[in-house]
């Protein structure tokens, strides 16, 4: 279990520069009272953002991350983005295995493990995400496919670089519109196999070290019982955090509870 609570959005392929720079300004406002000894607060924007929300953002109070990253320094990958690039723009964080780059664009979990050992080698904190599909739910082997996108996307990884490792378990039905949420019993399930699963590979202390989020149709009802639920370290949310407003509003309803 992580020492500070996880409050965090992906924002996809939406908001402009300046949406963004507005939307960081503003959760930044809002949440200023709030201990960050308490919370770890970021926000996952798109590429062009980067360098604007870099600069607008107060370090102390939010992380600002990237939603893919190429793996390489340089080279002939057009389209791609490279860690010196991120760096550049004072990008604190890099999301590798999105649902929607997993299922939408069709990375494999081999491309994902090349991702996660750049970013670490770059020093970003890095937040890998898994899930299961539906249809691997309803075979019942949900467990083993965590299991498999754990063990292959952190191979090679060392207990030692795992300070700046963050996982996000998002099953792919719970995401998106259209999405239903996961009971807090489920996720719950499944946190204890990721972090079974981390201590496995990484030993007792640091694979219980690594904070361990849950995304997937968070929404302000479901947020609070969620985080009740003794492994799941924080909130990874969509939709219903895009608004600076409604973000605050479940981060202050979810720390009312704990
Ligand atoms: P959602 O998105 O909260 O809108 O379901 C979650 C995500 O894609 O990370």
């Amino acid at each position: 279990m992580a020492d500070k609570f996880y409050f965090g959005t992906n924002t996809k392929m939406y908001k402009t520069i300046q949406d963004t720079v507005d939307f960081i300004t503003g959760l930044q406002d809002l949440t200023a009272d709030i201990s960050r000894e308490e919370i770890q607060l970021f926000v996952i924007p798109s590429y062009t953002t980067q360098k604007d929300a870099n600069a607008i953002k107060k370090p102390d109070l939010l992380m600002v991350g990237a939603q893919n990253m190429g793996w390489e320094e340089q080279g002939q990958f057009t389209g791609e983005i490279s860690p010196l690039m991120l760096q550049e723009c004072g990008t604190d964080l890099i999301m590798v295995g999105h649902s929607e780059r997993r299922h939408v664009l069709g990375e494999t979990d081999e491309e994902e493990n090349k991702k996660v050992l750049c970013a670490l080698g770059h020093d970003f904190t890095t937040l890998l995400c898994v899930g299961e599909t539906g249809e691997e739910k309803d075979y019942g082997i949900s467990e083993e496919i965590i299991r498999i996108q754990l063990k292959k996307g952190l191979f090679g990884v060392k207990a030692a670089r795992t300070g700046k490792l963050w996982i996000a378990y998002e099953p792919v039905w719970a995401i998106g519109v259209g999405g239903k949420p996961a009971s807090k019993e489920y996720a719950e399930q499944i946190h204890v196999v990721i972090r079974e699963t981390l201590i496995e590979l990484f030993g007792p202390e640091a694979g219980a070290a690594i904070p361990i989020l849950y995304g997937g149709s968070v929404n302000p009802e479901n947020a609070v019982g969620l985080s009740k639920m003794d492994h799941i370290d924080g909130r990874f949310i969509g939709r219903s955090a895009w608004n600076a407003d409604n973000f605050n509003g479940i981060i202050r309803s979810v720390l009312a509870e704990r």
